[in-house]
């Protein structure tokens, strides 16, 4: 049976290029994309598209009998930063849907899932440096809780229903096409913006403050891989990462392109939860397992972000 693909969460910063990129792999017609909120042009007009509110259990299972969806990609979430305004709305997007998934999954009514996690995973008492793979997991955000718990029903899901459903610790992702909403490490995408339009940047987090970050092709390029790879035997949530910045060195990056370029620091409560969050990821796992390899260095993405925003 070929592939029937329902992306949703498909007009968020990583659903609308993660559909796009798909469609171009599996054709237009095969890739549904769903949202609560309609997409840009390109999503709305390459391929189907139903409203889909994430949290409404019968209408993710309309869609899916609707079109004969084989896989679903879960892309709905509240990211950290909003999430800590609306703890309770927070955990029901991020894990009862999460839940509904996996379990039409156990029904057999779907046959495999992509769900990602994240660096919010960890937490204070984490190695911050080179952090590993296995280590301790204690989160102190609402969206790390949700992303560390959701992590432990897939490998529950997996190891005893057989669910066939694959991870990846997203570090912070850089992208142009489509602003992301809410997260901590979203300074360092809306820095361009301002950058291009200011000239200068009120930045949210502190001068030092190094987080793990990745350039949106990076980002989708992992996604694909861990999907057309052979069922896991054990389920992991891998650690990938790409490159780690903070926003003084990211600030020097940037005035190569714009000298005039200026930052000023106001660190808001965002400060605290990127100081609980890793500086520096390791991800050998990944790059042993499934040859995992990023390409984008951040003088890289700083050359094509401000390419395209221009
Ligand atoms: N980018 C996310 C956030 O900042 C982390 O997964 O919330």
């Amino acid at each position: 049976m070929s592939e029937k693909i329902l992306v949703i969460g498909a007009c968020g910063q990583i659903g609308s290029e993660l559909t796009m990129k798909l469609r171009e792999k599996y054709g237009n017609q095969n890739v549904i994309a769903s949202d609560i909120r309609e997409g840009n042009d390109e999503l709305m007009n390459s391929g189907p598209f139903e409203f889909i509110d994430a949290t409404d259990k019968a209408s993710i299972l309309m869609v899916i009998h609707k079109y004969g969806i084989t896989t679903i990609y879960l892309m709905a979430a509240m990211l950290s930063a909003t999430a800590e305004k609306q703890p309770k709305k927070a955990w029901d997007i991020n894990m009862n849907t999460l839940l509904y998934i996996l379990d039409f999954a156990k029904e057999k009514i779907i046959s495999k899932i992509y769900w990602p996690s994240s660096i919010a995973v960890f937490g204070e008492t984490t190695p911050r440096i080179d952090t590993p793979q296995q280590t301790i997991l204690e989160p102190a955000t609402v969206y790390g809780i949700s992303k560390l718990a959701g992590e432990r029903w897939c490998a529950y899901y997996h190891q005893k229903f057989g669910v066939d459903v694959r991870t990846l610790r997203y570090p912070g992702i850089i992208s142009w096409k489509t602003p992301p909403g809410g997260g901590t490490t979203d300074y360092a995408v809306e820095i361009f913006h301002k950058a291009l339009s200011d000239g200068k940047y009120e930045c949210f987090l502190s001068a030092e403050t190094t987080l793990p970050m990745m350039y949106m092709d990076d980002a989708l390029k992992a996604t694909l891989d861990v999907m057309d790879g052979p069922k896991f035997d054990t389920y992991i949530a891998y650690n990938v990462a790409a490159v780690s910045f903070n926003p003084k060195e990211l600030t020097s990056e940037i005035q190569k392109h714009l000298p005039n370029f200026t930052i000023s620091y106001k660190p808001d409560f965002r400060q605290k939860i990127a100081d609980t969050w890793p500086q520096t990821i390791n991800d050998s796992l990944a790059r042993k397992e499934w040859s995992w390899k990023h390409e984008y260095e951040t003088s890289d993405l700083v050359s094509v972000m401000l390419e395209n925003l221009k």
